[in-house]
């Protein structure tokens, strides 16, 4: 169970927040804000963030290795795809590995952080925004899109937010007692990407390459143009239109 809840009408950013209050905090406190003025996303990019949507982070100190990090952002884009399901009964499609998409459009992100080195992870921040009644900037609509316009109705933020949290906590715990098929299977079943052909950058650089499959430890299993099977543990992907 949730053990402190903090709203805020303002912050900058939630995962801050969390940051720097993570140390005396307790595992499994929620920061949810109705604004951010300094919303970040993945790979130092800046989310916007009005009133309307769900911005909220988790803080989770759990005992884990390094190597366990990838699975948690699956855990929990698991845990949105069914939040969203039990909420408004749509299927909407993950892009490996922390988007959650519709038609072809962002409609939420998760960004997961930790605090501490390689060798201990003292905590875990888990951001999660998405967009359900607030507009899109004009010059994101081509990428973005909110809950609102898919159902066409303006949304009930704290019912969407327990149907959501209620979801985190179940995979959370799945995750925790290392059953993973059932976070693994979601991901796979509502791929976006799985057998198509994607670009991937990581930190070598960009490639082209067929997304295979999705691995145990959260990896995305690719297949390279010399027809080799690799396994990456993040990256940035975007689908290859032909
Ligand atoms: C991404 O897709 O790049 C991740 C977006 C994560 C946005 C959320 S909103 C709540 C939390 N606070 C932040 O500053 N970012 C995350």
């Amino acid at each position: 169970h949730w053990q402190k809840v903090i709203v805020e009408k303002e912050v900058e950013s939630t995962n801050k927040m969390l940051k720097e209050l993570g140390e005396s905090l307790p595992d499994k406190t929620v920061f949810i804000a109705s604004k951010q003025w300094g919303g970040t996303g993945r790979l130092g990019r800046s989310w916007s963030s009005p009133e309307g949507g769900l911005w909220f982070s988790l803080l989770l100190k759990p005992v884990l290795p390094m190597e366990e990090l990838p699975l948690i952002t699956l855990t929990m884009a698991a845990a949105l795809w069914e939040g969203i399901y039990n909420h408004l009964g749509i299927q909407v499609k993950i892009k490996w590995p922390n988007d959650i998409i519709w038609e072809g459009k962002k409609l939420a992100g998760i960004l997961t952080g930790i605090k501490g080195d390689m060798d201990k992870v003292d905590y875990l921040i888990v951001g999660i925004g998405v967009n359900v009644n607030n507009p899109i900037p004009p010059e994101l609509e081509y990428i973005g899109l909110s809950l609102k316009d898919i159902v066409k109705r303006q949304l009930n933020l704290n019912h969407l937010l327990l149907d959501i949290l209620n979801c985190v906590e179940k995979y959370y715990q799945l995750f925790l007692t290392n059953k993973r098929e059932g976070i693994l299977a979601i991901n796979k079943r509502h791929s976006t990407i799985l057998g198509k052909a994607i670009e991937i950058s990581t930190f070598k650089g960009k490639e082209e390459v067929i997304a295979r499959d999705i691995g145990d430890d959260g990896s995305l299993i690719i297949e390279d143009k010399s027809k080799r099977i690799r396994k990456v543990l993040s990256g940035d992907v975007s689908l290859k239109k032909w």
